[in-house]
């Protein structure tokens, strides 16, 4: 069946998201734009895949580009809690900034992996760009934290999205825009 058909509802189109990755990336090229050396923009691959090439893309600042690959939720709709990095960063960041970029952030327990492993290699601060921001369902709160700076696209209601980078079972991040699946499609 037609990839289109299994989606109930678009919750952002293309243009819209187009829009306001347009509107992140200048506001990050303009408050990085006196540090020196830039920022490092590191993605959580596998979702962050598809914001990370159209945000860098409106970046107007020579940065670095890498991944971090991290899992919690395996075929599922539900983290288990446990996120585990399967695969590290090629750029030394040690003493530069980094700006961690995210599809999703939903518990907030995949932030707070990489944010330590990313503390850990010596980077020097992270800010973080999410796509999307489910706080309904956060488990941790960076906020109260105080050290992290965040950049967001949409907030996003309670439902579990794909599209743009994000899957449900590793399908559906190929869709262009983020929408929620027809209930039969959830199984
Ligand atoms: C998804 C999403 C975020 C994370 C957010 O990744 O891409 O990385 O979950 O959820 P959290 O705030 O509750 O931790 P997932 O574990 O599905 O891996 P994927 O990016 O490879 O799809
Ligand atoms: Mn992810
Ligand atoms: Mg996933």
């Amino acid at each position: 069946m037609a990839l289109h058909s299994h989606i109930q509802k678009v919750l952002w189109t293309q243009d819209q998201i187009s829009c306001r990755v347009s509107e992140l990336a200048s506001e990050i090229s303009d408050d990085f734009r006196s540090i020196q050396p830039p920022p490092v923009v590191v993605g959580v691959a596998t979702g962050a895949f598809v914001f990370l090439a159209d945000l860098v893309r409106k970046i107007e600042l020579p940065v670095p580009v890498d991944f971090v690959r991290v899992e919690s939720y395996g075929s599922g709709t539900e983290s288990n809690g446990a996120p585990t990095i399967s695969f590290d960063l090629k750029v030394d960041i040690q003493g530069r900034h980094v700006i961690l970029v995210e599809d999703i952030v939903d518990t907030g327990n995949t932030l707070s992996c990489v944010t330590a492993h990313l503390e850990s290699k010596g980077a020097s601060s992270v800010t973080v760009c999410t796509l999307l921001d489910k706080p309904s369902r956060r488990k941790v709160n960076f906020e109260l934290l105080g050290k992290i700076k965040f950049y967001r696209g949409f907030e996003c209601p309670d439902y579990f999205v794909v599209g743009y980078g994000m899957d449900f079972a590793e399908v559906y991040r190929n869709l262009p825009y983020v929408g929620v699946l027809k209930p039969e499609h959830y199984k």
